[in-house]
Protein backbone atom coordinates (compact mmCIF):
# COMPACT_ATOMS: atom_id res chain seq x y z
CA UNK A 1 0.00 0.00 0.00
CA UNK A 2 2.66 2.40 0.55
CA UNK A 3 3.87 2.12 -2.85
CA UNK A 4 0.07 3.12 -4.21
CA UNK A 5 -0.33 6.56 -6.21
CA UNK A 6 -3.18 7.35 -7.98
CA UNK A 7 -2.09 9.45 -10.88
CA UNK A 8 -5.21 12.08 -12.44
CA UNK A 9 -7.66 8.88 -12.00
CA UNK A 10 -5.21 5.59 -12.67
CA UNK A 11 -5.24 3.75 -9.72
CA UNK A 12 -1.51 2.42 -9.65
CA UNK A 13 0.29 -0.71 -7.36
CA UNK A 14 4.04 0.91 -7.41
CA UNK A 15 5.28 4.47 -8.78
CA UNK A 16 7.03 2.66 -11.52
CA UNK A 17 5.96 2.48 -14.58
CA UNK A 18 7.47 1.47 -17.96
CA UNK A 19 8.47 3.81 -20.62
CA UNK A 20 6.33 3.71 -24.18
CA UNK A 21 8.10 1.68 -26.84
CA UNK A 22 10.79 0.21 -24.13
CA UNK A 23 8.02 -2.60 -23.36
CA UNK A 24 5.97 -3.49 -26.15
CA UNK A 25 2.75 -4.17 -25.57
CA UNK A 26 3.73 -5.82 -21.87
CA UNK A 27 2.84 -9.50 -22.94
CA UNK A 28 6.54 -9.64 -24.91
CA UNK A 29 8.09 -9.08 -21.27
CA UNK A 30 5.88 -11.60 -19.42
CA UNK A 31 7.88 -14.55 -19.46
CA UNK A 32 10.65 -12.17 -17.64
CA UNK A 33 8.53 -10.17 -15.28
CA UNK A 34 5.38 -10.72 -13.73
CA UNK A 35 3.06 -7.77 -15.07
CA UNK A 36 0.63 -7.45 -12.35
CA UNK A 37 3.66 -6.43 -10.31
CA UNK A 38 4.30 -2.94 -12.22
CA UNK A 39 2.55 0.70 -11.86
CA UNK A 40 1.32 0.60 -15.15
CA UNK A 41 2.52 -0.18 -18.55
CA UNK A 42 2.45 2.61 -21.58
CA UNK A 43 2.22 1.03 -24.71
CA UNK A 44 4.45 1.10 -27.72
CA UNK A 45 3.47 4.45 -29.72
CA UNK A 46 0.23 3.76 -31.35
CA UNK A 47 -0.88 5.57 -35.12
CA UNK A 48 -4.55 5.44 -37.13
CA UNK A 49 -2.31 3.56 -39.66
CA UNK A 50 -0.12 0.49 -39.21
CA UNK A 51 3.99 1.93 -39.76
CA UNK A 52 6.35 -0.04 -40.77
CA UNK A 53 9.12 2.45 -38.95
CA UNK A 54 12.31 3.83 -40.69
CA UNK A 55 14.96 2.10 -43.05
CA UNK A 56 18.23 0.82 -42.08
CA UNK A 57 19.90 0.69 -38.78
CA UNK A 58 17.90 1.78 -35.87
CA UNK A 59 19.71 1.49 -32.64
CA UNK A 60 23.15 2.18 -31.88
CA UNK A 61 25.23 1.88 -28.44
CA UNK A 62 26.54 5.13 -26.99
CA UNK A 63 28.09 5.60 -23.89
CA UNK A 64 25.89 5.12 -21.66
CA UNK A 65 22.95 5.52 -23.13
CA UNK A 66 21.47 4.33 -26.91
CA UNK A 67 20.63 6.07 -29.73
CA UNK A 68 17.23 4.88 -31.86
CA UNK A 69 15.57 6.04 -34.40
CA UNK A 70 12.46 3.01 -35.06
CA UNK A 71 10.20 5.63 -36.51
CA UNK A 72 6.84 4.96 -34.46
CA UNK A 73 6.33 1.36 -35.92
CA UNK A 74 3.53 0.06 -34.72
CA UNK A 75 0.24 -2.08 -36.02
CA UNK A 76 -2.54 0.58 -36.09
CA UNK A 77 -4.90 1.43 -33.78
CA UNK A 78 -7.39 -0.81 -35.09
CA UNK A 79 -5.01 -3.95 -34.65
CA UNK A 80 -4.50 -2.76 -31.42
CA UNK A 81 -8.30 -2.56 -30.09
CA UNK A 82 -9.23 -5.50 -31.93
CA UNK A 83 -6.38 -7.96 -30.94
CA UNK A 84 -4.06 -6.77 -28.84
CA UNK A 85 -5.90 -4.91 -25.88
CA UNK A 86 -7.99 -7.81 -25.03
CA UNK A 87 -4.93 -9.96 -24.36
CA UNK A 88 -3.96 -7.35 -22.09
CA UNK A 89 -7.61 -8.06 -19.97
CA UNK A 90 -5.31 -11.06 -18.47
CA UNK A 91 -3.05 -8.39 -16.09
CA UNK A 92 -4.16 -6.34 -13.42
CA UNK A 93 -2.22 -3.32 -14.74
CA UNK A 94 -3.34 -0.25 -15.80
CA UNK A 95 -2.63 -0.24 -19.76
CA UNK A 96 -1.50 3.68 -20.92
CA UNK A 97 -1.92 4.10 -24.67
CA UNK A 98 0.91 6.21 -25.94
CA UNK A 99 -0.63 7.89 -29.32
CA UNK A 100 1.09 9.81 -32.51
CA UNK A 101 -1.04 11.67 -34.88
CA UNK A 102 0.27 13.79 -37.97
CA UNK A 103 -2.34 16.22 -36.98
CA UNK A 104 -4.38 17.55 -34.30
CA UNK A 105 -6.96 15.83 -35.41
CA UNK A 106 -5.65 12.68 -35.83
CA UNK A 107 -4.69 12.81 -32.09
CA UNK A 108 -8.39 13.51 -31.37
CA UNK A 109 -9.18 10.62 -33.58
CA UNK A 110 -7.34 8.04 -31.99
CA UNK A 111 -8.44 9.58 -28.58
CA UNK A 112 -11.91 8.61 -29.73
CA UNK A 113 -11.09 4.84 -30.89
CA UNK A 114 -8.87 4.52 -27.94
CA UNK A 115 -11.92 5.35 -25.20
CA UNK A 116 -12.77 1.85 -24.81
CA UNK A 117 -12.58 -0.49 -21.69
CA UNK A 118 -8.93 -1.85 -20.97
CA UNK A 119 -7.45 1.35 -21.68
CA UNK A 120 -6.69 3.01 -18.74
CA UNK A 121 -5.47 6.55 -20.33
CA UNK A 122 -3.33 8.13 -23.01
CA UNK A 123 -0.19 9.44 -23.34
CA UNK A 124 0.62 12.06 -26.19
CA UNK A 125 3.82 11.62 -27.84
CA UNK A 126 4.02 15.22 -29.15
CA UNK A 127 7.67 14.76 -28.90
CA UNK A 128 8.62 11.79 -31.55
CA UNK A 129 12.04 13.16 -33.16
CA UNK A 130 12.25 10.08 -35.63
CA UNK A 131 9.06 11.10 -37.36
CA UNK A 132 8.76 13.69 -40.65
CA UNK A 133 4.88 14.74 -40.36
CA UNK A 134 3.85 15.98 -36.91
CA UNK A 135 6.13 14.30 -33.33
CA UNK A 136 8.09 16.69 -32.56
CA UNK A 137 6.47 19.60 -34.57
CA UNK A 138 3.60 19.82 -31.48
CA UNK A 139 6.00 19.58 -28.64
CA UNK A 140 8.07 22.57 -29.26
CA UNK A 141 5.15 24.77 -29.92
CA UNK A 142 2.81 25.85 -27.50
CA UNK A 143 0.34 26.74 -29.88
CA UNK A 144 0.61 23.30 -31.34
CA UNK A 145 1.08 21.63 -28.02
CA UNK A 146 -2.38 22.89 -26.90
CA UNK A 147 -3.96 22.44 -30.20
CA UNK A 148 -3.32 18.29 -29.65
CA UNK A 149 -4.74 18.88 -26.05
CA UNK A 150 -7.24 20.40 -26.97
CA UNK A 151 -8.51 17.99 -30.08
CA UNK A 152 -7.79 14.96 -27.83
CA UNK A 153 -9.76 16.40 -24.89
CA UNK A 154 -13.00 16.84 -26.37
CA UNK A 155 -12.86 13.38 -27.41
CA UNK A 156 -12.13 11.33 -24.16
CA UNK A 157 -12.88 11.10 -20.87
CA UNK A 158 -9.84 9.12 -20.36
CA UNK A 159 -6.82 11.13 -18.10
CA UNK A 160 -4.81 12.98 -21.04
CA UNK A 161 -0.68 12.85 -20.33
CA UNK A 162 0.87 15.14 -22.33
CA UNK A 163 4.41 13.53 -22.85
CA UNK A 164 7.07 16.68 -23.40
CA UNK A 165 10.26 17.04 -25.38
CA UNK A 166 13.62 17.88 -24.16
CA UNK A 167 14.54 19.34 -27.57
CA UNK A 168 13.19 22.87 -26.65
CA UNK A 169 14.97 25.74 -25.09
CA UNK A 170 11.76 26.42 -22.34
CA UNK A 171 10.24 22.99 -21.66
CA UNK A 172 8.25 25.18 -18.51
CA UNK A 173 6.05 26.99 -21.38
CA UNK A 174 5.17 23.89 -23.04
CA UNK A 175 3.89 22.17 -19.95
CA UNK A 176 1.89 24.89 -18.99
CA UNK A 177 0.10 25.09 -22.29
CA UNK A 178 -0.19 21.71 -22.27
CA UNK A 179 -1.87 21.76 -18.41
CA UNK A 180 -3.91 24.93 -19.40
CA UNK A 181 -5.32 23.18 -22.16
CA UNK A 182 -6.64 19.92 -20.81
CA UNK A 183 -3.92 17.51 -19.85
CA UNK A 184 -4.46 15.87 -16.81
CA UNK A 185 -0.61 14.85 -16.46
CA UNK A 186 2.80 15.76 -17.98
CA UNK A 187 4.85 13.23 -18.34
CA UNK A 188 8.96 14.03 -18.91
CA UNK A 189 11.11 13.48 -21.41
CA UNK A 190 10.91 11.85 -24.23
CA UNK A 191 14.17 11.48 -26.00
CA UNK A 192 17.01 13.95 -27.18
CA UNK A 193 18.28 14.39 -30.59
CA UNK A 194 21.41 12.81 -31.25
CA UNK A 195 23.50 11.40 -34.25
CA UNK A 196 26.57 8.58 -34.77
CA UNK A 197 29.28 8.72 -37.09
CA UNK A 198 30.84 5.45 -38.68
CA UNK A 199 34.06 6.56 -39.19
CA UNK A 200 35.09 4.19 -41.33
CA UNK A 201 32.43 4.66 -43.87
CA UNK A 202 32.02 8.15 -43.31
CA UNK A 203 28.69 7.54 -43.13
CA UNK A 204 26.00 8.54 -40.39
CA UNK A 205 25.32 5.44 -38.42
CA UNK A 206 21.36 5.95 -37.77
CA UNK A 207 19.44 5.01 -41.60
CA UNK A 208 17.77 8.08 -40.67
CA UNK A 209 20.82 9.70 -39.64
CA UNK A 210 19.77 11.55 -36.35
CA UNK A 211 17.66 9.80 -33.61
CA UNK A 212 16.61 9.95 -29.89
CA UNK A 213 19.45 9.35 -27.17
CA UNK A 214 18.07 7.57 -24.04
CA UNK A 215 19.62 6.01 -20.79
CA UNK A 216 21.92 7.00 -18.14
CA UNK A 217 23.67 9.89 -20.32
CA UNK A 218 19.91 12.03 -20.33
CA UNK A 219 19.34 11.26 -16.74
CA UNK A 220 21.03 14.76 -15.50
CA UNK A 221 19.17 16.84 -18.39
CA UNK A 222 15.62 14.99 -17.49
CA UNK A 223 15.95 15.39 -13.89
CA UNK A 224 16.29 19.23 -14.07
CA UNK A 225 13.64 19.55 -16.38
CA UNK A 226 11.43 17.25 -13.96
CA UNK A 227 12.48 19.90 -11.10
CA UNK A 228 11.55 22.86 -13.77
CA UNK A 229 7.99 21.75 -14.64
CA UNK A 230 7.01 20.19 -11.31
CA UNK A 231 7.37 23.43 -9.63
CA UNK A 232 5.29 25.17 -12.43
CA UNK A 233 1.99 23.30 -12.99
CA UNK A 234 -0.32 21.86 -10.69
CA UNK A 235 -1.19 18.24 -12.31
CA UNK A 236 1.14 15.79 -11.51
CA UNK A 237 4.15 14.54 -13.31
CA UNK A 238 5.67 11.64 -14.53
CA UNK A 239 9.59 11.44 -14.70
CA UNK A 240 11.50 9.14 -16.86
CA UNK A 241 15.09 9.99 -18.34
CA UNK A 242 17.89 7.67 -17.94
CA UNK A 243 16.25 5.88 -14.49
CA UNK A 244 18.34 2.35 -13.96
CA UNK A 245 18.11 2.32 -10.15
CA UNK A 246 15.57 2.55 -7.09
CA UNK A 247 17.94 5.55 -6.46
CA UNK A 248 17.58 7.24 -9.29
CA UNK A 249 14.09 6.82 -9.28
CA UNK A 250 13.95 8.33 -5.87
CA UNK A 251 16.00 11.33 -7.35
CA UNK A 252 13.05 11.89 -9.74
CA UNK A 253 10.23 11.60 -6.47
CA UNK A 254 12.82 14.08 -4.41
CA UNK A 255 12.08 16.28 -7.51
CA UNK A 256 8.79 16.93 -7.90
CA UNK A 257 7.26 13.83 -9.97
CA UNK A 258 4.55 11.92 -8.60
CA UNK A 259 5.68 8.82 -10.42
CA UNK A 260 8.43 7.45 -12.81
CA UNK A 261 8.83 5.36 -15.99
CA UNK A 262 11.73 3.02 -17.08
CA UNK A 263 12.67 2.79 -20.33
CA UNK A 264 15.90 2.10 -21.90
CA UNK A 265 16.98 -0.07 -18.59
CA UNK A 266 14.16 -2.39 -19.83
CA UNK A 267 16.95 -3.72 -22.33
CA UNK A 268 19.49 -4.37 -19.52
CA UNK A 269 17.23 -5.95 -17.11
CA UNK A 270 13.09 -6.85 -17.94
CA UNK A 271 12.50 -6.91 -13.95
CA UNK A 272 13.77 -3.64 -13.42
CA UNK A 273 10.73 -1.61 -13.16
CA UNK A 274 9.77 -4.07 -10.18
CA UNK A 275 13.00 -4.31 -9.08
CA UNK A 276 12.98 -0.19 -8.83
CA UNK A 277 10.12 -0.26 -6.99
CA UNK A 278 11.18 -2.52 -4.37
CA UNK A 279 14.28 -0.77 -3.71
CA UNK A 280 11.64 2.58 -3.32
CA UNK A 281 10.02 0.84 -0.69
CA UNK A 282 12.78 -0.56 0.87
CA UNK A 283 14.24 3.43 1.26
CA UNK A 284 10.74 4.61 2.53
CA UNK A 285 10.91 1.30 5.41
CA UNK A 286 14.72 2.31 6.41
CA UNK A 287 13.51 5.99 6.85
CA UNK A 288 10.09 4.91 8.70
CA UNK A 289 8.67 7.05 6.07
CA UNK A 290 4.81 5.57 5.37
CA UNK A 291 3.77 6.42 1.89
CA UNK A 292 5.77 7.38 -1.37
CA UNK A 293 4.17 11.16 -1.52
CA UNK A 294 5.99 11.65 2.02
CA UNK A 295 9.16 12.13 -0.22
CA UNK A 296 7.28 14.07 -4.06
CA UNK A 297 9.01 17.15 -4.15
CA UNK A 298 10.46 17.30 -0.73
CA UNK A 299 14.37 18.35 -2.24
CA UNK A 300 15.58 21.06 0.03
CA UNK A 301 16.42 23.95 -3.01
CA UNK A 302 15.80 26.78 -0.71
CA UNK A 303 19.98 28.22 -0.74
C1 LIG B 1 13.63 2.00 -28.68
C2 LIG B 1 12.84 3.13 -28.13
C3 LIG B 1 11.56 3.38 -28.63
C4 LIG B 1 10.79 4.44 -28.13
N1 LIG B 1 9.53 4.65 -28.62
C5 LIG B 1 8.75 5.64 -28.08
C6 LIG B 1 7.40 5.83 -28.51
O1 LIG B 1 6.86 5.10 -29.34
N2 LIG B 1 6.69 6.85 -27.94
C7 LIG B 1 7.24 7.68 -26.98
O2 LIG B 1 6.55 8.59 -26.49
N3 LIG B 1 8.50 7.49 -26.55
C8 LIG B 1 9.25 6.51 -27.07
N4 LIG B 1 10.54 6.31 -26.61
C9 LIG B 1 11.07 7.21 -25.56
C10 LIG B 1 10.97 6.56 -24.17
O3 LIG B 1 9.64 6.27 -23.82
C11 LIG B 1 11.60 7.49 -23.09
O4 LIG B 1 10.90 8.70 -23.07
C12 LIG B 1 13.07 7.77 -23.35
O5 LIG B 1 13.73 6.63 -23.85
C13 LIG B 1 13.80 8.24 -22.07
O6 LIG B 1 13.73 7.27 -21.05
P1 LIG B 1 14.92 6.20 -20.79
O7 LIG B 1 16.21 6.97 -20.77
O8 LIG B 1 14.56 5.55 -19.48
O9 LIG B 1 14.87 5.23 -21.92
C14 LIG B 1 11.32 5.27 -27.11
C15 LIG B 1 12.61 5.02 -26.60
C16 LIG B 1 13.36 3.96 -27.09
C17 LIG B 1 14.73 3.72 -26.50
Amino acid sequence: MMLAVDIAGIKMKTPVMTASGTFGSGPEYADFVDLNKIGAIVVKGTTLEPRGGNKGRRMAETPAGMLNCIGLENPGVDEFVGHILPGLAAYDVPIIVNIAGRTADEFGELAARLSVPGVAGLELNISCPNVKEGGIAFGTDCANAAAVVRAVRKNTRLPVITKLSPNVTDIVSIAKAAEEAGSDAISLINTLLGMAIDIYKWRPVLGNVTGGLSGPAIKPVALRMVWQVARAVKCPVIGLGGIMTANDAIEFLLAGASAVAVGTANFVNPRASVEIAEGIRDYLVERGLKNVSDIVGRINDNI
